[in-house]
């Protein structure tokens, strides 16, 4: 009976292990990306773009820079919520230790759209799907749930957005932040599918099927904060409409494969575009 035990559970056990000092790895790289809110270019470089012309364009393309940057706000504020709550759940002490870091970049990340919403005139209009989406996360029953929606799913496509943002507002506070958060959210991505994996490893059936339905009820909300956007980008919003509807499909594909790659049984997962 001992030996059956030592058998069945040895081997796992101690692979579980092995995964678990791959998550610590990420607590290391991410000690060692720190930086701090007064390492950016403050008062060197004007914080958004400045533009030429009349009063007029000169007022709406500010409005439009403002609404970027405060929707990046609304989504650090609530990914310190999330990031805290992944910290206070998370049983194993490497993927705890990991967190402890990702709490500090998401509030750091805050700190820093705080200081840029000052200096930009305050803030625009806030994305109501984005809060659903969170909202639908943080009540979500599983932390393979939480783990897999906010950092397999959603860490991984906000980097080609901050990719996106940093090209069209060279020499700026903003494109150095960006350029900061594209290696923060690399990090916070890969960690999790570093923790999902052992995650997963150990998971029910039954915790599987409630992830691949959690996608299905997700899914749809997330297509309408994909496509979202404020009066003040509505007219760039039509303009991007064919790269934005490339760009989801894309993400999602490959979210879909990722969960693939964690044995999950993705065939009921319905893509909503
Ligand atoms: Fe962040
Ligand atoms: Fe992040």
């Amino acid at each position: 009976m001992a030996t059956e035990q030592l058998t069945e559970q040895g081997p796992d056990a101690s692979d579980d292990r092995g995964d678990l000092a791959g998550v610590l790895r990420y607590y290391e790289l991410a000690k060692r990306a720190e930086w701090q809110v007064r390492d950016l270019p403050w008062g060197e470089v004007p914080p958004i773009p400045e533009y030429s012309g009349s009063p007029e364009k000169i007022a709406r393309r500010r409005d439009m820079w403002r609404s970027v940057v405060t929707q990046q706000l609304q989504a650090d504020e609530l990914a310190v919520e999330m990031a805290a709550q992944l910290f206070s759940l998370a049983p194993d002490r490497e993927a705890k230790l990991y967190y402890t870091t990702m709490v500090q970049d998401e509030a750091r990340h805050t700190e820093a759209w705080l200081k840029l919403t000052d200096e930009v005139g305050g803030r625009g209009e806030r994305d109501p799907y984005l809060d659903r989406l969170v909202e639908m996360t943080l009540g979500a029953d599983t932390l393979e749930e939480k783990v897999f929606g906010i950092q397999v799913f959603y860490e991984r496509l906000i980097i080609p957005r901050f990719r996106m943002i940093a090209r069209a507002s060279q020499g700026t506070v903003l494109e150095d932040l960006c350029n900061r958060l594209t290696v923060d959210d690399g990090i916070h991505h890969r960690s999790g599918v570093a923790y999902e994996r052992v995650l997963l490893q150990g998971a029910s059936r039954k915790t599987k099927q409630k992830l691949v339905e959690a996608g299905n009820r997700l899914l749809p909300v997330f297509v309408q904060h994909a496509l979202w956007r404020p009066k003040a980008r509505e007219v760039i919003g039509r303009l991007m409409r064919e790269t934005d509807m490339r760009m989801l499909k894309e993400d999602i594909e490959h979210g879909v494969r990722l969960a693939k790659s964690f044995g999950l049984d993705v065939s009921e997962i319905r893509i909503p575009v």
